[in-house]
């Protein structure tokens, strides 16, 4: 087996390939001035598995152009799969058309995927779980939220549904909620509260928190969602929630996508903790206090392995 990193998360590379106990494989990449990318693959892999670590966070595309050549460097070599982790999966918000003449994003970057040849696709807590429907080739989605839970339990100490409210900051992400719900209080025998979101779907970034179903009253609210980009939708959720009257807002969020404004925002924002992971690289001017990041490299050697 061999494992390879783009230059998209290194860090993270190197810890999984730490937790597996083996070196990360040396590959040259090249950025030549106009911009265009060169893959040389430095090492024999005729007939290995060779798995691939690469987040397509921003900048997307030149992360996924970095990914499908690895493949095709890969697969010129004749190695045995190549295989395709990818902690964070850039584009997954644009699965639908959600007005018309819109592209579907997702899908086209599926079929890239697909037809430069890898064997298998793991990503970390996509967007939209039906999205695993449009792979015709081995998926798997691996979930992240157990290890945020865990690390949201020591933080808080003891946690029981009269003290904790659960909380979506959309309809879309009820589901994921309740899963976190289940994670957290170790049963599934708990209700969350619902924000009702709406996004200014002609302008970008844009989303207010109209209004919120469910009791937080007294208690610490935890806004659990898949990503932040601008941060709109938890600090207008956050805010909404202390509104209600919960008494802190802590949240659990995946994928930390931040938009320019987002860490300074967040920092200053209403919210306690932002309890996320390492599926994407953070900046040095990405760091804030209040972000606590625990890492996924476990998870993904177990999958490896
Ligand atoms: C939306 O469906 C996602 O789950 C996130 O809630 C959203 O993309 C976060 O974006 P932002 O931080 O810009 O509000």
């Amino acid at each position: 087996m061999k494992l390879f990193s783009g230059s998209a998360n290194p860090i993270l590379s190197q810890k999984v390939a730490d937790k597996l106990g083996v070196p990360l494989s040396k590959a040259e990449i090249v950025r030549f001035e106009n911009s265009e990318i060169r893959i040389h693959i430095e090492e024999e892999v005729k007939n290995e598995d060779c798995y691939v670590i690469q987040p397509t966070a921003n900048p997307s595309d030149t992360h996924l152009m970095e990914l499908f050549f690895f493949c095709d460097a890969l697969r010129r070599q004749e190695a045995k799969k190549v295989f395709a982790i990818i902690p964070y999966f850039g584009y997954a918000r644009q699965d639908v058309q959600h007005r018309p003449g819109e592209c579907v994003s997702a899908n086209v970057i599926i079929r890239f995927l697909e037809s430069i040849g890898f064997y298998k696709v793991y990503v970390i807590n996509l967007h939209d779980e039906a999205t695993e429907g449009v792979f015709s080739i081995p998926f798997k989605n691996i979930d992240a939220f157990p290890i945020l839970a865990e690390e949201i339990r020591k933080y808080i100490g003891t946690v029981t549904t009269e003290t904790v409210a659960v909380v979506s900051p959309d309809h879309g992400g009820v589901e994921r909620a309740r899963k976190f719900g289940d994670d957290l209080f170790g049963h599934t025998e708990h209700s969350i509260s619902v924000v009702e979101k709406k996004r200014d779907l002609a302008h970008i970034h844009k989303s207010v928190a109209l209004d919120l179903y469910g009791d937080v009253k007294g208690r610490t609210a935890i806004l659990v969602d898949d990503m932040i980009t601008s941060g709109g939708t938890l600090m207008h959720a956050a805010q909404l929630c202390l509104d209600r009257g919960a008494t802190r807002v802590l949240t659990a969020v995946i994928h930390h996508d931040f938009g320019p404004k987002a860490p300074e925002q967040l920092q200053a924002s209403a919210i306690e903790k932002i309890f996320t992971t390492d599926t994407i690289a953070l900046k040095e001017e990405q760091k804030f206090e209040k972000l606590s990041e625990v890492s996924v490299a476990k998870l993904i050697s177990e999958v490896v392995s």
